[in-house]
């Protein structure tokens, strides 16, 4: 594309930032569309508040924010969407009068995700596998969706019992069930659509799974990692071997940045676009299936 007088840009706060795919994302975006947009990656390692500032007043027209801002950069913001608010985090600023208003795109875009595979939340019973800064946002997401019941299961219990005990609060139901990891085989009977919220088996750990029983398993009726790399965690290879459809979180990752450049640009993408943007991103990281 051709940067001109017109030219908007877009960028990206965190640190590190030299691995992010967002700029393969969002300008690919700009392509499709036709949009005049340039999006950039920011390395910020100090003075976030001076960077949000500086954005702003650089008429920079929207920002991603990364590991570790997500919740430090809540203060300087303008105004921030209610779930945002909830989940005390934020991925997304979208410019406003007088400075950014804050999004989490990261829970939209997983529910987008989500649909986009024919994944349904409402009335569902979902196991949420940990219960870190990832997991607590996923609480919230279920329990706004209107989930039927959610368990939280987590290596340290008392975390899974603080997220179960402030999203049942939030909302005023008791929805959310605090379970230890190892647990799991007190589980009600049935098959859950079971959300992979750890740490565990993100590259290069490849080969490890936060429950290896493949008991577990026969209980998941959907698997949803939020790992993208590898391509094919172990947790979705062991769904997969009980004959049930694992996903990864690429697509989370691909929609969290379609909500977001939508919110920036006020237009709707397409699937079809939607689709050429996960083709590049898969291109990018070197999967070819
Ligand atoms: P994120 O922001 O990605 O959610 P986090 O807040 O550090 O990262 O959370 C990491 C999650 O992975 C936690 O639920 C953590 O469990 P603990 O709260 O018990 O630490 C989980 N996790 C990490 N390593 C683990 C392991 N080896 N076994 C089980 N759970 C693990």
């Amino acid at each position: 594309m051709e940067i001109n007088g017109q030219t908007r840009l877009c960028g990206l706060i965190g640190n590190p930032v030299e691995h992010t795919l967002s700029p393969v994302i969002h300008n690919g975006l700009a392509g499709e569309t036709g949009q005049n947009l340039v999006y950039v990656p920011f390395h910020v390692t100090t003075g976030l508040g001076e960077a949000v500032k500086g954005a702003y007043a650089l008429n920079i027209l929207g920002m991603n924010v990364t590991v570790p801002y997500k919740q430090a950069v809540i203060p300087y913001l303008q105004t921030i969407d209610p779930l945002a608010e909830a989940i005390g985090a934020v991925n997304t600023l979208v410019r406003t009068e007088g400075g950014y208003k804050g999004y989490n795109t990261d829970m939209t875009g997983l529910l987008r995700a989500m649909y986009s595979e024919g994944i349904r939340i409402r009335e569902e019973k979902i196991l949420i596998l940990g219960a870190g800064g990832a997991a607590r946002a996923v609480a919230f997401l279920c329990a706004s969706e209107g989930a039927g019941k959610v368990w939280i299961l987590n290596r340290s219990i008392e975390k899974a019992e603080a997220v179960a005990e402030e999203v049942n609060r939030h909302f005023g139901r008791q929805i959310l069930e605090p379970m230890t990891l190892s647990d799991y085989t007190k589980l009600p009977e049935g098959q859950f659509l079971t959300i992979q919220a750890t740490s565990v088996g993100l590259s290069p750990a490849e080969d490890e799974a936060v429950i290896e029983d493949e008991a577990f398993y026969r209980k998941v009726h959907t698997g949803y990692d939020l790992i993208y790399r590898p391509f094919t965690t172990k947790f979705m290879k062991l769904v997969q071997k009980q004959g049930r459809p694992a996903y990864n979180g690429l697509k989370m990752l691909l929609y969290q940045g379609i909500i977001a450049y939508e919110l920036w640009n006020g237009i709707t993408v397409s699937e079809k676009n939607a689709a050429q943007i996960y083709q590049k991103m898969k291109k990018e990281m070197g999967i070819h299936e």
